[in-house]
C-alpha cells in the first residue's frame, strides 16, 4: 500500500470546509480514537469513457447514512451537501478515478463512553488507489488462511454497520494471514460459518452456479457483492444469496473470489493447504470479473454512476 507521502494528493474537506491536507487534524481526546465510534465508506471513482465518474455513489451514502443509526450518530449534511463536497475534492485534486474515505464520528468534547456533546464531525479524503490486492492478484488470484479469528456476532454489534471499531478485527484476521504468508483472510461468523473477509464479500462457485453468505450470516451488505450478482443473474446464472457456506465447502468449491469496492472482484486460488478448482482463475471468475471491468470502464449505467 502506498504511503500518502508518495501521492500528490493536497485536500482534504472537514466540517464543511476544504483544508490543507496536513490541516486536517484531529484532537488526541477524540471520542472516536478511544472507542471506534465512526463509520465510513470506501468508494471508487473511474475514469469511463463517459468520464471521471462516482460508481454507486448513491447506495455508499445509503448505508453511510443507515451505519449512523445504531450509533445515534447524526450528519450534520444533507446528501447533497456531501455530493458536491466530493465531486468538488476530486475535482481540485485532479483526481480522474481513485479511492474516497467519507468518515463520520464522534469527535472532541468529553471522554467517557458515552458520547455525551460530542460532535459528529465529518471528512472526506480521496486518493489515487491501484489494485487492492495486487494487479498479480487480480488476474492470477491470492491465497487465504482460514482466521483462527471470528467474526462479531450480529448480536453482539451490528455488522451490517461500517463502523470503524469493527476492522479491529479485521486488521486481526488479515495480519495473521500475513503472518503466515498468506495474501488475505477468510473469517467465520460465531457458528462456524463462512462470513467474508477483511474488507470483502465472499463468492463461491459450484456447478455453474453461484452462492454468497445470506446478511444474517454477520457480513457487511456489500456494494460490489450486489453489483456482482445483478451482473450473474443477467448473464443467466443462479445466485443462492442467502447461503449458509460451511468451512469445508470451500475445499470443494470450483471457484472462490472476493468482492469489494477495494478488492473489486479477486479470484481466490487457494484456501490454507488446498487449491481451489484449478488453482487460477477460474472461467466463471473471470466473466464476471470482465463484467465488472467493462462495465467500470465504459460507465454507461447511468443509475450506477454518478458523473464527476
Ligand atoms: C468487512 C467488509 N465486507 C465486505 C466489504 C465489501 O463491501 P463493498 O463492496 O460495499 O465495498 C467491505 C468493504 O467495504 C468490508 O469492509
Amino acid at each position: 500500500m502506498a504511503s500518502f507521502d508518495e501521492m500528490d494528493v493536497d485536500t482534504i474537506w472537514m466540517n464543511g470546509d476544504f483544508v490543507d491536507w496536513e490541516d486536517a487534524q484531529v484532537h488526541v481526546l477524540s471520542h472516536a480514537l478511544h472507542y471506534g465510534s465512526g463509520v465510513f465508506e470506501g468508494v471508487r471513482a473511474y475514469d469511463t469513457d463517459n468520464g471521471p465518474a462516482i460508481f454507486r455513489w448513491e447506495e455508499h451514502l445509503d448505508r453511510l447514512y443507515e451505519s449512523c443509526k445504531p450509533y445515534d450518530l447524526d450528519i450534520p449534511f444533507d446528501r447533497e451537501e456531501l455530493t458536491e463536497a466530493t465531486v468538488e475534492l476530486l475535482d481540485r485534486q485532479d483526481l480522474a478515478s481513485g479511492y474516497i474515505r467519507p468518515i463520520a464520528y464522534y469527535g472532541y468534547d468529553s471522554l467517557g463512553v458515552s458520547p455525551g456533546d460530542c460532535p459528529t464531525d465529518v471528512t472526506i479524503a480521496a486518493w489515487p488507489w491501484g489494485a487492492y490486492l495486487g494487479e498479480d492478484a487480480l488476474e492470477n488470484g491470492v491465497e487465504v488462511m482460514v482466521s483462527s479469528w471470528r467474526k462479531h456476532a450480529s448480536s453482539q454489534i451490528p455488522t451490517n454497520a461500517k463502523t470503524t471499531g469493527l476492522y479491529v478485527n479485521s486488521m486481526l484476521a488479515g495480519e495473521e494471514a500475513r503472518r503466515n504468508g498468506f495474501v488475505e483472510a477468510i473469517v467465520l461468523n460465531k457458528e462456524g460459518n463462512v462470513a467474508e473477509g477483511p474488507g470483502e464479500n465472499l463468492f463461491l462457485v459450484r456447478d455453474g452456479e453461484l452462492y454468497t453468505p445470506g446478511l444474517s450470516e454477520s457480513i457487511l451488505d456489500g456494494i460490489t457483492r450486489d453489483t456482482v450478482i445483478s451482473l450473474a443473474e443477467e448473464r443467466g446464472y443462479t445466485v443462492h444469496d442467502n447461503s449458509s457456506i460451511s468451512r469445508g465447502e470451500l475445499n470443494t468449491a470450483d471457484e472462490l473470489f472476493f468482492t469489494g469496492s477495494a478488492a473489486e472482484v479477486t479470484p481466490i486460488r487457494q484456501v490454507d493447504n488446498v487449491e481451489i478448482g484449478n488453482g487460477g482463475r477460474g472461467p466463471i471468475t473471470e466473466e464476471l470479473q470482465s463484467a465488472f471491468f467493462d462495465l467500470v470502464e465504459a460507465g454507461d449505467r447511468e443509475e450506477w454512476f454518478h458523473y464527476v
